[in-house]
């Protein structure tokens, strides 16, 4: 039977869950890699298929993947482990767990070395480094690219700010700072939006490329890009909403907790495309510049700007803090398992974890700059592990989550974590058993040219 408290402690309230799954949800995936992945791949038609993803799979299976958690009340191994058993199942469904936790440390080697990128900004704001020069700023950008020392650094930073954190506890300080920061954080956003209308006609023509869709720009890659978004985005398929959702008491309501992460979520993502958008056309830039697009526009909005530095200052760090409230989901799979598992303190386990995933990093880092020419199916190490765990190993595991929930766990027990009128349960029941395995297989498939 289901445990009804996890070894590791509980959120202290319904709001203080809420906010440490936004935390999650809300990170770099928001305002830094949906704008230019939306930017690549022609803007509006790109757009509506994210956000029927996020509806039709990215929703029902965050609902699925937080009732397993709560019901497992361990790391996600140890939960596939006990939620099997309890099923009658296969106990090889844990290695879906480490699958997740596989995926977690590649994809924090590289989320790591681009919230560097942002501490290096704060530096690089303060130091009144922005400009409205577009061109001086895009040199700075690469400079900043070229420089393997300082990548390995902030990474580096980064990495040590991350572990610490986790070593702590998921509860401790951490509830209170995301209680401030993520509204400031939504705040400058508005005002960045603000900025973006005072562009004029660059502002229409931003606001038509995000929403006027042309869906001759769509191919199936594209569709890939944007369904693995929706799993990144909301930070599904490896375990980490698992494992927030273990940590949540019962009685409070998945459904609704699920729908209003997923909102957040959604909207600070739509504000950033909204800020960038007419940036990138009022200055004659490229939509599909790839990684650097926001650090190569917003530094010329903030150099636009009166006190510019002191909101780009802001900006920056309320960037790098939404970054490490989502990185440090991605780690507690694995140290949840390490403490568990093999006995060790939360200290250990941290610093075992951090180590590993900070050396892979290196990597990433050297990928922009002395290993650029390295290249694995045509992609860089950056590339390449965006790629594996976005576009593959997040939706491989949002599948079997969706297929456990819907298939394999008794619809008893399904009930019992949500508690829902009839009607909505069935309605989500139909999703998670059909609609949103059925789209992923769909879309993984015609990708690999199955058909
Ligand atoms: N959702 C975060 C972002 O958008 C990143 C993230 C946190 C994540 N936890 C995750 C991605 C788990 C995939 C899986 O920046």
């Amino acid at each position: 039977m289901a445990n009804t408290k996890s070894i590791h402690g509980e959120w202290s309230s319904r709001f203080a869950y809420i906010l440490a799954a936004t935390g999650s949800a809300v990170g770099l995936g928001n305002i830094w890699k949906f704008p230019y992945i939306t930017g690549e791949n022609g803007g509006g038609a790109f757009v509506l298929v994210y956000l029927a993803c996020v509806i039709a799979i990215g929703i029902p299976i965050m609902i699925a993947e937080t009732l397993m958690g709560r019901r497992g009340r361990q790391s996600p191994i140890n939960t596939l482990t006990t939620l099997s058993t309890e099923a009658n199942a296969n106990k090889k469904w844990h290695y879906l767990g480490w699958l997740g936790v596989l995926a977690g440390v590649l994809i924090l080697a590289y989320y790591s070395v681009i919230a560097g990128w942002a501490c290096a900004y704060v530096l690089k704001a303060f130091w009144g480094g922005f400009s409205s020069d577009a061109i001086v700023v895009k040199e700075s950008f690469d400079s900043l690219m070229a420089s393997p020392g300082q990548l390995v650094f902030w990474h580096s930073v980064f990495m040590v700010a991350t572990m610490s954190i986790v070593m702590r506890g998921v509860k401790g300080g951490l509830e209170k700072a995301v209680q401030v920061l993520m509204p400031a954080l939504l705040a400058l956003l508005i005002v960045l939006v603000g900025y973006a209308m005072s562009t004029g006609e660059a502002y229409f023509k931003g606001l038509s490329f995000l929403f006027d869709p042309d869906f001759s720009e769509i191919d199936a890659d594209a569709i890939l890009t944007a369904m693995g978004h929706a799993f990144f985005t909301l930070g599904l398929g490896m375990g980490a909403i698992m494992v927030y959702g273990s940590y949540l008491p019962s009685g409070i309501s998945i459904t609704k907790t699920s729908l209003y992460i997923a909102g957040a979520d959604t909207i600070v993502a739509l504000l950033a495309g909204i800020a960038i958008f007419p940036l990138v056309f009022a200055n004659g830039l490229e939509p599909g510049a790839g990684p650097g697009l926001i650090f190569q526009t917003l530094p010329i909005a903030f150099g636009n700007m009166t006190g510019g530095w002191l909101f780009g200052i802001l900006f920056f760090v309320l960037l790098v803090f939404a970054a490490l409230t989502s990185a440090i989901s991605l780690v507690e799979p694995i140290v949840a398992w390490l403490v568990e598992n093999r006995g060790f303190t939360r200290a250990k386990a941290s610093v075992l974890s951090g180590v590993a995933i900070w050396a892979l990093g290196v990597s990433v880092a050297f990928s922009f700059n002395i290993w650029s020419g390295f290249k694995v199916f045509d992609k860089n190490i950056f590339d390449l592990l965006d790629y594996l765990t976005a576009n593959l190993m997040l939706p491989i595991g949002g599948f079997c989550i969706a297929v456990f929930t819907g298939w394999v766990m008794q619809t008893e027990h399904v009930k019992e974590e949500l508690d829902l009128p009839e009607f909505i349960f069935n309605a989500w029941t139909i999703f998670v058993k059909y609609v949103a395995p059925a789209s992923v297989l769909l879309v993984l498939l015609h990708v690999l040219g199955v058909f």
